[in-house]
């Protein structure tokens, strides 16, 4: 069955080109973002891996981890990434997983039959420091992915986390957020010391509360 928000993200061990890793375990206490590739050399995916890796510093930053599986095997997934350090003039500095018999993208549902018999879909799985699910994205092959957006979601819900707010359409870090309808009127002043805006009893906004 697929996987859904607030599942816990399925436990693995995996070989990987950073060495064999125990999910959970390498997860520890971060954020983790966890990316599928259909393949090895493929153009898009060689976009991908070089842009994620230039991604690093933001996403440490955040405490986040980066993680990526492709269906190859290992010595593939070591000489693919000579080339993408050579073609994206990048390093990658996080782990590719090797998976030939499936079994990790079988576990995460990455594989659609009806949108190809061998290869994964582009998936994303944004896991949380208490390894459950908090954000799930399906992109087909023919479409990469766009790391702003899921750096954008990290500020999202690492900011929700901690605050009784959500996030408006096209929000980016620093904008008026929108305050949760759990939270009364009554209860505003104290919770958001900076002020709000009532547009509508269901509709209240406030400065951004950790900026
Ligand atoms: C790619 O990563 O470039 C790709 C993979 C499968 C189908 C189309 C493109």
């Amino acid at each position: 069955m697929a996987l859904r928000l607030g599942d816990e993200a399925p436990n693995f061990t995996a070989e990987t080109t950073e060495g064999t890793l125990h999910f959970h375990e390498w997860i520890g206490t971060d954020w983790v973002i966890f990316f599928s590739h259909p393949a090895d050399y493929t153009p898009v995916c060689t976009t991908e891996l070089g842009t994620a890796a230039k991604y690093k510093d933001a996403f440490d930053q955040r405490h986040v981890k980066m993680i990526a599986i492709s269906v190859d095997p290992l010595e593939s997934h070591r000489s693919w990434i000579n080339d993408i350090n050579e073609t994206q003039h990048t390093t990658v500095n996080f782990p590719l997983i090797a998976d030939p018999d499936k079994k990790i993208a079988t576990l995460y549902d990455m594989l659609h039959p009806n949108a190809s018999t061998n290869a994964t879909v582009r998936s994303v799985f944004i896991i949380g420091p208490d390894k459950k699910i908090k954000l799930t994205l399906t992109y087909p092959a023919s479409t990469g992915r766009n790391f702003n957006e899921l750096l954008r979601v990290i500020d999202s819900l690492q900011l929700t986390a901690d605050y009784s707010v959500a996030t408006p359409a096209n929000w980016e870090d620093g904008q008026d957020v929108v305050i949760v309808p759990a939270v009364s009127d009554a209860d505003i002043p104290a919770k958001f010391p900076k002020g709000h805006t009532r547009v509508k009893p269901y509709l209240r906004t406030t400065p951004q509360p950790n900026r």
